[in-house]
């Protein structure tokens, strides 16, 4: 036992926050590995609705969660040697992945998973509690916000490059529902803990807000 553990660098924060634009690139900037935790949780809401199973069930769902083989490869998403990049991605999968991330045995299931991810150089991880729950020692947490209305936005201009035709006032309820379901839960609700740098992207570009997560993760290493 002993030796150091690989930096961990935790961002999180409401749906469509930024969080993976921003977590991805920084990873990149680092060389660090990136973890999409979000996407565990939509690929164990995908197939658990696949194979039709009632996804309020958390026995049933954890166990499929601990079978499931899953590989993050260049920006593809495979389960079971399936890619399911693109169907995770839709609004089916995002609902289902809302209703598994609620119970608290899937949750615990994809623990080691996601610890897994943290390897030599280093990990940026986004998600709800990436820094609160799994990596409680990350060298630096930040939580990402910005307005239901610049998020809702944010997605429907993501949903028009893809020619769906999504109202602006359907996305806005969908990110006040999902907001209220994610931070009333009971199993790790979304919230900004302590020791955790909140920015708000509202009107700021993605460029500047990877430079400022740079910046801290910086200022962080000066000081160890
Ligand atoms: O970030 P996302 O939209 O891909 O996340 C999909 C769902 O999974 C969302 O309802 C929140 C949940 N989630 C979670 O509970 N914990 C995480 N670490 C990541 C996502």
């Amino acid at each position: 036992m002993g030796g150091t553990l690989p930096p961990v660098i935790a961002i999180d924060g409401p749906s469509a926050s930024g969080k993976g634009t921003i977590a991805e690139a920084v990873a990149q900037r680092l060389s660090f590995h990136y973890l999409d935790s979000g996407a565990l949780y939509r690929i164990v809401g995908l197939v658990g609705g696949e194979r039709g199973v009632n996804l309020d069930n958390d026995l049933e769902i954890s166990i499929i969660s601990l079978n499931l083989k899953i590989n993050f490869e260049s920006g593809r998403v495979w389960v079971d040697g399936r890619d399911v990049s693109a169907q995770i991605r839709g609004e089916v999968a995002g609902a289902a992945a809302s209703r598994v991330a609620a119970l608290p045995g899937v949750r615990r299931a994809l623990m080691a998973l996601q610890r897994g991810f943290r390897q030599p150089p280093g990990l940026v991880a986004d998600g709800r509690d990436m820094g609160s729950v799994v990596f409680p020692d990350a060298s630096l947490k930040i939580y990402l916000t910005a307005t239901p209305e610049e998020r809702a936005l944010r997605r429907h201009k993501q949903l028009m490059e893809k020619d769906s035709g999504a109202s602006m006032a359907a996305l806005l309820q969908d990110i006040r529902d999902r907001d209220l379901r994610d931070s009333t839960r009971a199993a790790a609700p979304l919230l900004k803990c302590a020791d955790a740098i909140e920015i708000d992207t509202t009107g700021t570009s993605a460029k500047e807000v990877v430079e400022q997560v740079l910046h801290l993760y910086q200022k962080h290493q000066k000081t160890q």
